[in-house]
């Protein structure tokens, strides 16, 4: 796609998925809850922390590679888990996503709600990639799942616990949107305005949660189905359950509180995820940045820590990672770019973010990741 080559930073991608998607779909990855405060807090919260380069530092060669929770990444930077990802693209989907992965060697993680099966991710690559999990209200089948994941090859499994109900994301009540997408009074001029995507969908098998194709969904949305299989019960002691049935590598997404980092540290998890789901859950909740430092001292080295949320350039990912962080996710960033132009799209967004990771890496003074130390971030 020619106009791949104009796109300079994550917000030239996001304008170009803009124009390519129907906007209901647009507005499910762009969007946030209730008044979108998180959603906009979490990227812009970088600008307030300052970087404070050393010079006349030997950069001739950059190592940015890493290793999170036993798996080899290219760069501190993973894919993180996302619903139905052929909605974004329905001809490439979450297959765009695990191969421009696996291309540029970091870890893929497939969402629970991910519109391919854990078999079909498996086929496409022997990269690294994780599973990403709820606690249902039927523990077998969650159970039954991980057995899957195992068997396909799966080293990692991570634990969502930022989403007991659904979020209110306002912009899909605006849209009637649901997964799949209906065409109704409200959507059909939004996606007869998308011709090229209206064919896509139409010529591509229906979206579906892929993982739970031989449960009785009775033909409820993946939204609906999600909020139907929710066990809102849910406790710490669950989280400890399922660490014990998967031993392997397990991490818990959605943290946002020292006690409940320390929380996840006695349930033996092998790395705590910051995050507030991209502020698609609790709005007003803080910009993860800004959690970042509490629960680096609660974790004290005793479990990895992962961060997502508003990653868009090089040095947002050098300030987690100098309070402590031993990797950042990112979801939108390649979001975008499988919605402008599939598997090369979401290769363009991977490669802007190792690249400028690189190249901040010299700019601030630092050959390694271990380098990357508190000193070099002046703190709001
Ligand atoms: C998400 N996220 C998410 N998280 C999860 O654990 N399971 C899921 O199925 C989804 N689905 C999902 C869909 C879409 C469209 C978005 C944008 C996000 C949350 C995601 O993993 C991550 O926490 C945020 O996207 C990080 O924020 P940024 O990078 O998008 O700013
Ligand atoms: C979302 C859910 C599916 O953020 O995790 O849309």
């Amino acid at each position: 796609m020619g106009s791949l080559s104009t796109a300079n930073n994550i917000a030239d991608l996001r304008a170009l998925a803009k124009k390519r998607l129907p906007r209901m779909v647009f507005d499910y990855i762009d969007g946030g809850a209730d008044d979108e405060i998180t959603l906009g807090d979490n990227p812009s919260r970088y600008s307030d922390y300052k970087l404070m380069f050393k010079t006349l530092v030997d950069v001739a060669s950059i190592d940015m590679s890493t290793t999170v929770m036993g798996a080899k990444s290219a760069a501190p930077i993973i894919v993180t888990p996302t619903a139905a990802q052929r909605l974004f693209h329905p001809r490439g989907g979450e297959s765009a996503v695990a191969r421009a992965a696996q291309k540029a060697g970091l870890i893929y993680c497939l969402s629970t709600l991910g519109s391919a099966s854990i078999e079909r991710i498996a086929e496409l690559t022997d990269g690294p990639k994780w599973f990403q999990v709820y606690v249902w209200k039927d523990k077998a089948i969650v159970e039954k799942a991980l057995e899957r994941a195992r068997k396909a090859g799966f080293t990692g499994v991570i634990l969502t616990v930022d989403v007991p109900v659904a979020g209110n994301r306002e912009r899909d009540h605006v849209n009637a949107f649901t997964i799949p997408p209906k065409i109704n009074a409200k959507t059909v001029s939004q996606v007869l305005a998308r011709p090229g995507y209206l064919f896509d969908m139409l010529s591509t098998p229906e979206i579906i949660a892929a993982n739970w194709a031989d449960m009785d969904t009775g033909g409820m949305g993946i939204i609906e189905f999600l909020n139907s299989q929710f066990d809102r019960s849910v406790t710490w002691e669950d989280a400890r359950w399922m660490k014990e049935i998967w031993g392997g590598p397990f991490a818990v997404k959605g943290i946002c509180r020292a006690d409940d980092a320390q929380r996840c540290v006695e349930i033996g998890a092998d790395a705590v995820w910051i995050s507030n789901h991209g502020g698609r859950q609790l709005d007003t909740s803080p910009a993860t940045i800004d959690t970042l430092p509490d629960i680096v001292a609660a974790v004290r080295g005793q479990a990895e820590i992962i961060l997502d949320g508003g990653i868009r350039r090089g040095t947002d990912i050098i300030k987690a990672l100098a309070l402590g962080a031993n990797a950042v996710a990112v979801g939108r960033p390649y979001l975008y770019g499988l919605g402008a132009a599939g598997e090369a799209g979401v290769s363009h967004a991977l490669n802007f973010l190792m690249t400028s990771l690189e190249r901040d890496m010299a700019l601030t003074g630092v050959s390694k990741l271990s380098d990357l130390t508190a000193d070099f971030v002046r703190r709001p």
